[in-house]
């Protein structure tokens, strides 16, 4: 069935306001249940957690609830579901845990395709402990991040391995099921960041082969706030700094001070809002979730193909290359052009790009493009329009001849 965009956008109010957003890699909109859901809980009895009480129970069914909901969002355990502030916050969290045990002698595994959330905290917590970082190299001609060198990269000191579900710079989908069996046979853990990949498609972190995913629901619909999952089982033998009165139960261990509990909610009508997505679908929260991320990575690879190649065909642009399996998510410069005068440009006609290297430092330091700006990045995201794509096309065209001319 085709992606019905219309009710899709509807449950977007913020749209009203006539921006073309190209920026829900850095954020997206949030949809309407979701403020419906954190204002209840603000204008509610709901305090803080305690079984005595009402409000309190309120408290800990919110949690419980957003548990459930990213654990059917990603395929999990609910009883694996960690929350934090953000997904950075909680790769330092875990990466600070685990390094306890690592020492000289072991080493890590780290990709210069990631965000640099799940490379920096890496690297400080093996150089702090005396571990080794071994670097996975994207290919600079294709944006691949090949498989096969893993087999070199991974041996039986590797103790770790960190890689994304999707690049938030060029949305090149690395083959993690693949770099994780190799990293299993040797014994090795595998933390996958999820946060660009999520909304784009459906995800097994069981199939996917992490040990430990990431994912922030401020990328898909919801508000500012991450979640890393795992077994129960592989959380309940790490054990980070805390508090002595403070849970140490899994997965509460791992959640410092109270939580935000208007959030928790939003996170939980973010899940069913994606799982509302596909109108026709049916069954469980997760049987409609697959269903309806299904629809939007179908939805959004067409629309994402009119951009590529309509950006592709612009005299003086030039894009970085990806390969096919890709979330929709492009780099591009428009000639000589600096990449933040490009976005700002652009932001004078309505329409939101961000420019820089968004923190995929690795990848543009390698392409000798961090120094000099970057690049404009463009995604596609559910509420993106052909339309939308059309006017970022016509103003990208507009600029390039500008620039020739300049
Ligand atoms: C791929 C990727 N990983 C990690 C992050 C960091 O997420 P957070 O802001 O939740 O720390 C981002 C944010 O843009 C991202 O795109």
């Amino acid at each position: 069935m085709a992606f019905d965009i219309a009710r899709a956008r509807a449950a977007y109010p913020a749209l009203g306001e006539g921006f073309r957003h190209f920026d829900a890699a850095a954020g997206s909109l949030v949809a309407e249940p979701v403020a419906v859901a954190v204002d209840a809980v603000y204008r509610g009895a709901v305090a803080n957690r305690s079984d005595a009480f009402a409000p309190g129970r309120r408290a800990i069914g919110i949690v419980a609830d957003a548990r459930r909901a990213v654990a059917d969002l990603l395929g999990a355990d609910p009883a694996g579901v960690v929350f934090g502030n953000s997904a950075t916050s909680l790769v330092y969290l875990v990466a600070r845990t685990l390094a306890q045990s690592w020492g000289p002698g072991d080493e890590v595994v780290v990709s210069r395709l990631d965000h640099d959330s799940n490379v920096r905290p890496w690297v400080q917590v093996a150089e702090e402990q005396g571990a080794t970082v071994v670097w996975a190299e994207f290919d600079p001609a294709t944006g691949e991040l090949p498989t096969d060198q893993y087999r070199d990269l991974i041996n039986e000191a590797t103790r770790l391995v960190a890689v994304t579900a999707g690049s938030n710079a060029i949305g090149t989908r690395p083959d993690v099921a693949a770099i994780a069996a190799l990293a299993h046979a040797a014994g090795a853990l595998v933390f996958v960041d999820g946060v660009h990949a999520t909304p784009h498609q459906p995800t097994d972190v069981v199939a996917l082969g992490a040990d430990f995913y990431v994912t922030s629901a401020y990328k898909w619909s919801g508000p500012h706030l991450a979640a890393c999952v795992a077994d129960p089982a592989l959380w309940a033998g790490m054990f980070p700094a805390k508090l002595r009165p403070s849970s140490d139960a899994v997965p509460e261990r791992f959640e410092f001070g109270t939580p935000s509990f208007a959030s928790l909610a939003g996170v939980t009508a973010a899940v069913d809002h994606l799982a509302s997505l596909d109108p026709a679908a049916t069954g469980t929260r997760r049987e409609r979730l697959l269903a309806s991320l299904a629809a939007v990575r179908d939805y959004e690879a067409d629309l994402f193909a009119r951009l590529v190649d309509g950006l592709a065909a612009i005299d003086g642009v030039s894009l970085c290359a990806a390969p096919a399996d890709r979330c929709p998510t492009v780099s591009f410069r428009i000639g000589g052009q600096h990449p933040a005068e490009t976005s700002r440009l652009l932001g004078d006609a309505g329409i939101c790009a961000f420019a820089g290297d968004y923190y995929a430092w690795e990848y543009f330091h390698t392409m000798g493009l961090r120094e000099s700006g970057g690049a404009v990045r463009a995604g596609i995201y559910h509420y993106t329009t052909a339309e939308d794509v059309d006017v970022l096309l016509d103003a990208v065209r507009a600029l390039a001849k500008q620039a020739a001319g300049a």
